[in-house]
């Protein structure tokens, strides 16, 4: 068993093959955290508790005269609040009383084999060959008998410790619920870096690293979605940690919605993470017996710095979250018509786009927004998921036949949950949007939000989506999400429950979610969100793929691509080779170029096909062909960032190695070019140091250790926003 209790000193023991996570019942039956690390032998290790009296340090009642033990200082595993910890807490609570106090103390726990599930929410699973277990430890507010019961699954071959927290009023009066973490890690110290990854619109993800520095660093989200401007994923990391060295504790949440993280270093220099549903704008009205969840947490560690953290990440997030049967196939090669026809467009024109497609080599013909309702531009039309039959005569059903003939497999883009008010949906039903009454309602691209919180909008959707799949021949499902939320209100909920409406937005998105993708287990679902606003694990759990940004620049998207890869896996990112010069940059780089950047991801096209040269589709054809020769090893492999592309101007350059270490891809962009530079050397990573490998195409054979110790050299002619690959293979004799 990964999970151990040791009863003679209170200690709860979580041991991963490489990691230890200990805590520890105080005398006074709070629960301290003690521990979380590289693995250690030892199980009592409450010495490094060091109890002090302390100015301003509130002690318990229960601790009598003892005035060394508060809460102001000691590490907590799920923080007491109003009772003399004044950082920021784990849970907020309004007891029957208006008091706003909890203090858990533990009163039971139980250690099972297997991994928790979640009830309406996505959350980590263990295949048969995982070796997983489930601690829960309950802790009770003894005076309002509301409870938590805290959650740890332990993967321990994966190096992998989830989290979540279950809330139960077990009291019999009715109590708030305001806030209440995923997770909450106190560190003894801070002499860390916080790295995280914010961003906008066409630049997601970027990457930031900072000194922890005092007082509370927050990120989150308000936006109803995990959004563009932060991701719930963040690193906190020892001060000279870098991608091949050095201590790096992960935190990822396994959810969509308004998040919060946060750091804080406080008074005496030590470190709290908390980790769950932004506080903001959130109360849960709960009734004497009623429940709720907190969604999970994913925390990871490694000491070999960020590409161990991130294989960490990178293995459990391709095998265990994932429920799709398309999360292990390898995925079409699509071309999508958004870049390529916009609004504009009949069947003969998508046929034609279809038609010179199909010398490309792609798999999958993808018809994005358009063909719907009144949908001329962006400002009608949502909602009304009907074929436009002056666009399309024969309907989905006839234009996916057609495009079945000439060998290609079909795929739909929807807007599930918006509405525009030119639509007729908005017409019937006017109510079924977020919406406060009585005051003028805030737009995002034209358009409103349907209210998922409402059970008989999702019942409507699930149907929509339903007769999409059922009617017609399609293997693929985009789903997009374009505006941020505003205006929270819900129609069906009274004034106190209001603090409800967007989680329970969530609930409703994925509940949908969950129907249909049980009823359609052929159809591969694709996630997007104006590109990545809604990238996180949670929508990963249902849609394999997410469309990574509406930037399709390809030296953009380096360190889109770069910021993304930390957590999320190389197969999770839909990546296009789209028209120079670019849409959204106005930049031209070569085609080898673009489609070098959009294979570190799920290979795809979006541009008229119609216009492409004889030569240009050969090119594509060869490009397809390379990927898919190349594809488990960039989907499966690990990934190397061998360059990052915030601190190195010269060039980008990423690895994928197989497990076994025998085969490996390297690919280099170019992003800036002097004149007489000195020669460039790209240390490789991950191979077997002992092995001899060659480069395809070239003489010779060279040990690993050697090409990650000098490097290969980088060709001199390769001019700027050009790139090349090497293949890498062992050869059979050893050194
Ligand atoms: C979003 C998506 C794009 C495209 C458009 C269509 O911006 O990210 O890929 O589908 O919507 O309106």
């Amino acid at each position: 068993m990964a999970i151990r209790y040791q009863a003679d000193s209170n200690t709860f023991i979580l041991e991963t093959k490489d990691c230890s996570y200990l805590m520890k019942v105080s005398r006074y039956g709070n629960l301290l955290h003690l521990y979380y690390g590289k693995r250690i032998p030892d199980s009592d290790v409450d010495y490094l508790l060091q109890l002090q009296d302390r100015g301003f340090s509130p002690n318990p009642n229960e601790a009598g005269n003892d005035r060394t033990f508060s809460l102001d200082f000691l590490q907590q595993e799920f923080s007491t609040d109003g009772k003399g910890d004044y950082r920021s807490p784990s849970i907020e609570v309004i007891n029957g009383d208006g008091s706003a106090i909890f203090s858990g103390k533990v009163v039971d726990y139980q250690i099972d084999k297997g991994k928790y599930r979640i009830e309406g929410m996505p959350s980590l699973w263990a295949a048969d060959s995982d070796r997983a277990d489930t601690l829960k430890i309950r802790l009770e507010d003894r005076e309002s008998r509301a409870s938590v019961t805290l959650f740890y699954g332990v993967f321990e071959e994966k190096n992998i410790i989830t989290r979540s927290v279950r809330f139960e009023n077990g009291g019999n009066q009715l109590l708030n619920l305001n806030r209440l973490m995923s997770a909450t890690v106190d560190y003894r110290d801070s002499e860390y870096d916080l790295i995280y990854f914010p961003g906008r619109h066409m630049m997601e993800r970027e990457f930031e690293r900072t000194p922890i520095r005092s007082g509370l660093h927050s990120i989150g989200s308000s936006r109803g979605t995990s959004s563009h401007q932060y991701n719930p994923f963040a690193i906190v990391c020892e001060r000279d940690a870098g991608e091949d060295h050095g201590g790096c504790w992960g935190y990822s949440l396994v959810y969509s919605g308004n998040f919060l993280f946060e750091a804080e270093k406080d008074q005496f220099g030590q470190l709290r993470i908390n980790m769950g549903i932004n506080p903001k704008h959130f109360s849960f009205e709960m009734k004497p017996g009623e429940t709720f969840w907190a969604p999970e947490a994913v925390l990871a560690y490694s000491d070999q710095g960020f590409s161990g953290l991130t294989h960490l990440y990178h293995d459990i997030y391709r095998e265990n979250l994932c429920r799709s049967p398309y999360g292990k196939r390898p995925r079409p090669v699509l071309i999508n018509s958004w870049e390529a026809a916009y609004f504009d467009f009949d069947e003969e024109k998508i046929l034609e786009i279809a038609r010179a497609s199909v010398d490309m080599g792609v798999d999958l013909f993808v018809l994005d927004d358009g063909w719907f309702g009144k949908r001329d531009d962006d400002n009608a039309g949502l909602g009304d998921w009907t074929v436009n039959r002056k666009k399309l005569k024969d309907g989905i059903e006839g234009l996916s036949e057609k495009i079945h003939e000439m060998g290609l497999q079909f795929g739909i883009w929807i807007e599930p949950e918006m509405v525009s008010e030119d639509s007729e949906l908005y017409r019937a039903h006017p109510e079924w949007c977020l919406r406060a009454p009585g005051r003028p309602m805030t737009r995002g691209r034209n358009q409103l939000v349907l209210d998922l919180s409402r059970e008989d909008v999702c019942g409507y959707l699930i149907d929509v989506l339903d007769a999409l799949l059922s009617n017609a021949r399609i293997e693929y499902l985009k789903w997009d999400m374009n505006r941020s939320i505003s205006d929270v209100w819900s129609g069906l909920l009274p004034r106190e429950r209001q603090g409800e409406a967007m989680h329970r937005y969530v609930l409703g998105l994925y509940r949908i979610l969950e129907e249909i993708t049980e009823k359609h287990p052929q159809v591969l679902f694709c996630g997007c969100s104006g590109g990545g606003g809604r990238y996180d694990p949670a929508m990963l759990y249902y849609q394999p793929e997410i469309w990574c940004s509406d930037n399709t620049d390809a030296v953009n998207r380096l360190k889109i691509q770069y910021g993304t890869s930390f957590a999320y896996p190389v197969n999770t990112m839909e990546a296009h080779v789209s028209v120079c010069p670019n849409h959204q940059t106005g930049r031209s780089v070569s085609l080898k170029t673009r489609g070098v950047v959009a294979m570190d991801g799920v290979l795809g096209y979006e541009l008229d096909s119609r216009k492409l040269s004889e030569e240009e589709k050969a090119f594509c054809r060869r490009q397809v062909e390379f990927y898919k020769k190349h594809y488990r090893l960039i989907a499966e492999g690990d990934y190397y960032r061998l360059s990052n592309p915030y601190e190195n101007p010269r060039y980008t350059a990423w690895q994928h190695v197989s497990k076994d270490r025998r085969e490996s891809l390297v690919s280099l962009v170019l992003t800036d070019k002097e004149g007489n530079a000195g020669q460039l050397y790209v240390k490789l990573k991950g191979l077997d140091p002992d092995a001899w490998y060659e480069v395809e195409g070239k003489e010779g054979r060279y040990s690993g250790a050697l090409f990650m110790n000098a490097g290969i050299p980088v060709p001199a002619s390769l001019g700027e926003y050009e790139s090349i690959q090497f293949v890498l293979r062992t050869v059979q004799e050893k050194k």
